[in-house]
């Protein structure tokens, strides 16, 4: 980059008031430390739940779609989906039986993002948050004001609340004694246990899909129903920039599932894609978050071996097409599209599996 003297000496004037020190105004070009080119061909990821996502993300790109359109494209398919009770029509509803959805979108070539938080009545809240992104100078929309924005383009309201997911709210609100997300136990995680027993479902779950172009450019969307039988207005990460999602053009993307307020405090996404930047591969990356995440984990959400009583999981594909990921406890699986066909990678996790943990 060129810049003259004047500039660079106003620059440097400014980085000193700052209390930067006299590097900081040329530092601000930072380069990934290892230079990544593009793999030159197409890639999509997404969690576990997305391979119907990952393969309509996949015919997006391969017509030479935009990366936020092929990611937004294929989760739209999961929130239409009333069978997944974690996103969109049939998700779980808030502890009033209120389906409220989270979602954001990140494109890497414009470095501009888009969410809603909170948001009822419209299943597709990541088509509603990629619209804040191209149609607002505004990058998050909650509650009420998501909703007349979603209106004023057209969504079709709806009740989001399935017969299924009424009967599954109905058993939890008739077998929850103190067993709600007001803290006021210490140890509510037997009773936890024991619903889970008796058949009733929980979920943070999630769809986060990320595309990567063969030219390099990367795209995200994370979306979600949030938290089942949540306090009302709880937003948890999926809407927010840097914890559920991260897009960098230069470098890569993360998305997340799980139990948003641990990677809310910890921004891991965030913290993927630099780590990255900073050399990283992509599993390493997220197994180094998740290990923060852990190490700041309250003794309220730590199990009796001191391991974090949650799961949490982090996606992430390099621009070199590099995908990897992990999870905090057990075993997980990722879906991955790229040009050889469709599979499951496996991730690593950093801590055994949970009592119960299926996978
Ligand atoms: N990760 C989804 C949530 O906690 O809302």
């Amino acid at each position: 980059m060129d810049i003259s003297r004047r500039e660079f000496v106003q620059c440097a004037a400014g980085a000193a008031a700052l209390g930067l020190g006299a590097n900081a105004a040329v530092a601000s070009q930072e380069e990934p430390r290892v230079k990544l080119r593009p793999a030159g061909k197409s890639v999509v990821i997404a969690s576990a739940n997305g391979q119907g996502a990952c393969a309509r993300a996949m015919e997006i790109l391969q017509a030479g779609g935009d990366p936020v359109d092929a990611a937004v494209e294929g989760v739209s398919l999961v929130e239409n989906d009333p069978n997944d009770h974690s996103v969109g029509y049939g998700g779980l509803p808030n502890e009033n039986g209120v389906v409220e959805l989270d979602a954001c979108v990140m494109h890497g070539p414009t470095h501009k993002g888009g969410g809603v938080a909170a948001l009822q009545r419209v299943k597709n809240a990541s088509q509603v948050a990629r619209l804040v992104m191209r149609r607002t100078d505004h990058v998050l929309l909650v509650g009420d004001g998501a909703l007349q924005f979603a209106r004023a383009h057209g969504f079709k309201e709806e009740e989001l609340l399935t017969d299924k997911a009424r009967q599954i709210w109905l058993k939890w609100k008739e077998s929850h004694s103190g067993k709600d997300d007001w803290i006021h136990i210490e140890a509510d995680v037997e009773a936890r246990r024991r619903m889970e027993r008796d058949g009733i479902e929980f979920t943070h779950g999630t769809i986060s899909c990320m595309a990567l172009t063969a030219g390099g450019d990367l795209g995200g969307c994370t979306t979600t129903s949030g938290l089942s039988y949540k306090i009302p207005g709880r937003v948890g990460d999926s809407p927010i920039l840097g914890a559920g999602l991260f897009v960098d053009n230069e470098v890569g993307a993360c998305g997340s599932t799980g139990r948003g307020e641990a990677n809310l405090i910890n921004c891991s996404s965030f913290l993927v894609v630099e780590l990255m930047r900073n050399g990283q591969s992509p599993s390493d990356a997220c197994l180094t978050a998740l290990k923060r995440v852990a190490d700041r984990t309250e003794s309220r959400l730590r199990d009796e071996h001191s391991y974090p009583n949650y799961q949490l999981k982090l996606y992430a594909v390099r621009k070199d097409g590099v995908v990897g990921g992990a999870v905090m406890r057990g075993k997980g699986r990722m879906a991955v599209h790229d040009e050889g066909g469709f599979r499951l990678d496996e991730l690593r996790g950093v801590f055994p599996p949970l009592p119960d943990q299926e996978r």
